[in-house]
């Protein structure tokens, strides 16, 4: 990582901001997008001088190009940043089964577009799915699809934009801050029911799934390839 610059959307909080601290650890540097300026001057000033950060919003397209207007090359993109919700087929309105799609599909699909030709050759792309693509949950059919859409989405960047290397990474439930926000009984709800689905029976941290990460970004002979850092979520 050293003297390499890594671009982070979503870097401010959870699994963004763990593969961040990393990269500037091992000695890069980071540019970090968010929505919240205030979440987004509190992770700057934790990371140091490695670090500096832009408001982006991934749902607007113009956002996301005035995002990387300024950077003028860049050699690992990672886009996690978004937020959505999920529901069964006949109970949730259009808008929000359309939500992930929006995000966390069109989101990620725009910063590649918009980095692509600014990527070092010996670059790389990260893409967040989630392992929801393989075993979907009952409640979030359109969320399923969206990370089984992310998946391919991938492997067919990853021969478009040769020789720069495109990977996904598909965790299963990461106890980050996503579910520190959320209602107690819900996160400890889903908690009991990932760790029995699992076979090491508990949720990851966002540690294990931030290396899975930075594993895909470094290994120069990875492409195309779909890691799932799920505790064995999808073999059960
Ligand atoms: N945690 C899990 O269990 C899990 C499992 C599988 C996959 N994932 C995927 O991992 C990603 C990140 O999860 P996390 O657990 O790290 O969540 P998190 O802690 O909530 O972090 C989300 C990050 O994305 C930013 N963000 C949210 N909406 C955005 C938008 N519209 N535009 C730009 N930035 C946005 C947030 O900052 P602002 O709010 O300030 O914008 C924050 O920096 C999600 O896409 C999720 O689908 C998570």
């Amino acid at each position: 990582m050293k003297d390499q610059l890594v671009v982070v959307i979503g870097g401010t909080s959870g699994i963004g901001f763990e593969v961040a601290r990393r990269v500037v650890e091992r000695g890069g540097q980071v540019v970090l997008g968010g929505r919240d300026p205030e979440r987004l001057e509190r992770a700057v000033s934790t990371l140091g001088a490695a670090a500096s950060g832009r408001t982006v919003d991934v749902t607007d397209k113009s956002s996301i190009a005035a995002f990387f207007e300024p950077l003028t090359r860049l050699d690992h993109l990672f886009a996690p940043g978004s937020s959505y919700g999920r529901g069964k087929l006949l109970e949730i309105s259009d808008e929000l089964a359309e939500s992930p799609f929006r995000a966390k599909f069109w989101g990620q699909y725009y910063a590649v577009k918009n980095a692509a030709p600014k990527i070092a050759k010996t670059g790389s792309i990260v893409l967040m799915a989630g392992a929801y693509s393989v075993r979907p949950p009952v409640d979030g059919a359109a969320y399923a699809a969206c990370n089984g859409a992310l998946e391919s989405l991938g492997r067919a960047l990853a021969l478009e934009l040769s020789p720069v290397r495109v990977n996904v990474v598909s965790p299963g439930m990461i106890d980050s801050d996503l579910w520190a926000r959320v209602p107690s009984e819900v996160r400890e709800q889903n908690v009991a029911s990932f760790s029995r689905d699992t076979l090491v029976g508990r949720p990851g941290t966002v540690a294990e799934a931030a290396e899975a990460v930075l594993y895909l970004m470094t290994n120069t002979y990875t492409t195309g390839s779909v890691l799932y850092p799920d505790g064995g979520f999808s073999l059960r």
